[in-house]
């Protein structure tokens, strides 16, 4: 890659003052900009829209005010603790003598322009009594307005260390009147449950202690909307969130004078790490779009910035697969799988995943109490192994992928009876336990090693393995590592260390793999990030499949993640009708988790002709834009849209949200997005249940699809529409 870099530096002026500088990082439609005040303080001073005249940002300064009443500015580009301010820090450190203070005052900046889209800028900054650098940096997406800001901290002590206390990824200040956050809560089987509401004077904070699993309750994953509620097409509106799969922190800080100081990163809590002598520490990105035109278009920017640049093969294709969990849960046999396999045939689907149960001989994995850490193919259950199921897979003509939850054990299992040292732990105090099971010690590089291997080792004797489900069902409990103790290291590094090494084991992972298909799965979606999805082609959003439930869940997660990695299964979690069901699972990357041959003939013919319809709008869903039309939460209904680049072809799906007894929301057609208004298009019906009427199917122009809309009909008795939307018609 070719790489362009320009070097900036202040130059002291004749006053003894330096000159000011202005940086301005900016994207397609915004700016954040950066200026030094003439002790050569940085500061924020504007985030909005791009200016057309880019030398008017040297204005923007004198606009604002820089200082409070005792000479404390609150909008400090990277606010320190110990010395001038008074508010919440991004960045606070015990010096080698023990001292809590620092002060950065801006040295140069770098432009390096990556490629045509990708610009990075990095400042560096220092403070001028202790030998302490930091570098913010701003990787701008241009195209896609995303922001990814991360900060690297150094220490240039010749012989010392430090410690850090807190140490953020990024700091932003806003200027509105008011704020309004969207946040998410749940838990198992209810995640994204959005919440919005005006921020009030101080500090509201989105956070998590849990270690692994660490978004249960609570994802890095927000909106702030300015001035009022942003909605789909209107408002003014920032999406962030930070890639790490870790504790985290994110401050939202209303200040006096009505403004807003965002400070985002891992969670200090527990967490002081120690710098040695010159060495780094590089925090993880926080990731962001800010969009004028409401949340439909921020959504867009991500997807599209993920897909380009983010999951991998996210502009590539997928496998819509048969699962046995809900299926068989622990209970098969070599002899059970293959008849699924057949059902996996007959669907049409791409792959077989055979999910938790099939290892552990001492301990045999039949329920979740036992097993976990022993990954030998359990003899009874599956005495040929797994490549025999790779073999009888591929010769029904469906690859096979496998469950793994390779950072977990179970106390009832052999690998902790040989390496107790191997567990996070504390030494002298009862074991707590989280689903029956405790966290291996990742920082421990054995343990990193016996990780790596389980996967290696799958791959190496199975290496036409397609696919890999990678759960995690725990939280850290009596956070305390042996390895870290016998190594003089301190525990407090033991979250950071954790998820690097997690990292660390991907990252090895994939240079080796980097083609195999993976799920992040945390016992739903108690993991989704962008830290993690680096490494993923496709996230498990939660185990709750009832369509009812699960469109609100894939509605909120399509705010912040593309389509192509949101999996879906159709299961027998609920009562709805399958249609329904495989409706639902279609906004996304359907799948399975049912015995094919208990489905009765009606159903089973529609989810054949169900997979073989979605394997032809599925570059539309995966690689088109999404457009969130009807919002599940102001009415009884949801609809959602994709349109491909060249607005010719797209898929509506529409969605009854209500199930009190005989709903009928025909009163609202819905009006569809982002079509071309002087084109006209063929809308068919499809999913069609067997012996139904053969719906909508009829041409109409983009106008009047997007003015008028158009009436699906969904009722209580009819309770999901998808409709094709192609243009047939070629412009005379
Ligand atoms: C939790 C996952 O979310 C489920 O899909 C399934 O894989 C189970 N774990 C298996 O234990």
């Amino acid at each position: 890659m070719k790489l362009f870099t320009l070097l900036f530096f202040a130059f002291l002026g004749a006053t003894g003052t330096t000159a000011q500088v202005n940086i301005a990082v900016e994207t397609k439609d915004n700016a954040l900009v950066l200026q030094t005040s003439n002790d050569s303080s940085l500061y924020i001073t504007y985030f909005g829209a791009r200016l057309k005249n880019t030398s008017e940002y040297r204005e923007i300064g004198g606009q604002y005010r820089m200082t409070d009443a005792n000479n404390s500015p609150t909008n400090n580009a990277y606010t320190p603790a110990g010395t001038w301010n008074l508010l919440e820090p991004a960045l606070e450190i015990e010096q080698a003598d023990g001292n809590h203070s620092v002060e950065l005052k801006y040295v140069n900046h770098k432009v390096t322009k990556v490629n045509d889209n990708v610009i990075l800028s990095s400042i560096l900054l220092k403070d001028a009594v202790y030998p302490v650098s930091v570098l913010l940096n701003y990787k701008v997406y241009f195209n896609e307005n995303i922001i990814e800001q991360w900060s690297v901290i150094k220490n240039e002590h010749a012989k010392k260390s430090i410690k850090l206390i807190k140490y953020a990824s990024a700091n932003l200040y806003f200027t509105s009147k008011k704020y309004f956050l969207k946040q998410y809560h749940g838990s198992w089987a209810e995640e994204m449950k959005p919440e919005e509401h005006e921020l009030t004077s101080g500090i509201k904070t989105l956070d998590s202690k849990l270690g692994t699993r660490a978004n249960l309750f609570q994802p890095p994953t927000f909106s702030l909307s300015f001035n009022k509620p942003a909605n789909e097409d209107e408002g003014e509106v920032l999406l962030g969130t930070l890639a790490w799969t870790g504790n985290f922190k994110i401050d939202f800080e209303k200040d006096a004078y009505d403004h807003v100081r965002l400070i985002a990163g891992i969670n200090p809590y527990a967490s002081q790490y120690t710098l040695l002598s010159n060495s780094s520490f590089e925090t993880p990105p926080f990731i962001y779009t800010y969009s004028r035109k409401g949340i439909g278009y921020a959504s867009r920017n991500l997807h599209r910035w993920a897909r380009n640049y983010k999951i991998p093969a996210g502009n590539g294709d997928r496998q819509i697969l048969l699962n046995n969990w809900e299926a068989t849960y622990f209970d098969f046999d070599e002899k059970k799988l293959v008849n699924l396999f057949k059902g996996a045939k007959e669907l049409g689907v791409d792959l077989f995943l055979l999910d938790d149960g099939w290892f552990a001989n001492k301990y045999p994995r039949n329920d979740d109490h036992a097993g976990l850490g022993d990954w030998q193919e359990n003899k009874k259950k599956l005495p040929n192994g797994i490549p025999f199921l790779v073999n009888a897979a591929e010769k029904q003509g469906i690859k096979f992928g496998i469950w793994v939850e390779p950072e977990m054990i179970n106390p009832k299992s052999e690998l902790y009876e040989k390496h107790r040292d191997w567990v996070i732990r504390q030494p002298n105090r009862k074991e707590y336990y989280f689903r029956n099971q405790l966290v291996l010690d990742l920082t421990n590089p054995q343990v990193q090693k016996f990780v790596y291997n389980v996967l290696d080792s799958l791959m190496i004797k199975n290496p036409k393995l397609a696919f890999i489900k990678w759960d995690c069902n725990a939280v850290i409990y009596n956070a305390y590592s042996d390895y870290l103790q016998k190594n003089n290291i301190p525990q407090t590094h033991l979250y950071v260390e954790y998820v690097k090494a997690f990292y660390n084991i991907l990252e090895k992972f994939r240079s080796k793999y980097p083609d195999v298909h993976m799920m992040l799965c945390s016992g739903g979606g108690g993991r989704v990030d962008y830290g993690a999805m680096k490494y993923f082609t496709e996230y498990w959003p939660s185990d709750n499949t009832d369509p009812y439930e699960r469109i609100f869940i894939q509605w909120e997660n399509s705010v912040f993640f593309p389509s192509i990695a949101s999996c879906n299964h159709v299961t027998d979690w609920s009562k709805s009708p399958i249609k329904f069901r495989t409706d639902v699972a279609m906004m996304g990357k359907p799948g399975f988790d049912i015995v094919v041959d208990k489905l009765s003939e009606k159903d089973k013919a529609f989810a054949i002709d169900a997979v073989k319809n979605f394997k032809s709008v599925k570059d539309i869903i995966w690689h088109g834009d999404m457009y969130r039309l009807v919002n599940p939460w102001e009415s009884n209904s949801a609809a959602v849209m994709y349109v491909d680049s060249a607005q010719r072809n797209a898929v509506v799906f529409n969605y009854l949200t209500n199930r009190r007894y005989n709903v009928n929301t025909s009163a609202d057609p819905v009006k569809f997005k982002g079509l071309d208004p002087s084109k006209k298009y063929l809308v068919k019906e499809i999913n069609i249940y067997p012996g139904d009427n053969p719906g909508i199917n009829a041409a109409f122009s983009g106008d009047f699809l997007m003015n008028v809309g158009i009436n699906t009909g969904i009722s209580s008795s009819r309770p999901s529409v998808v409709l094709k939307i192609s243009q047939p018609y070629t412009d005379k």
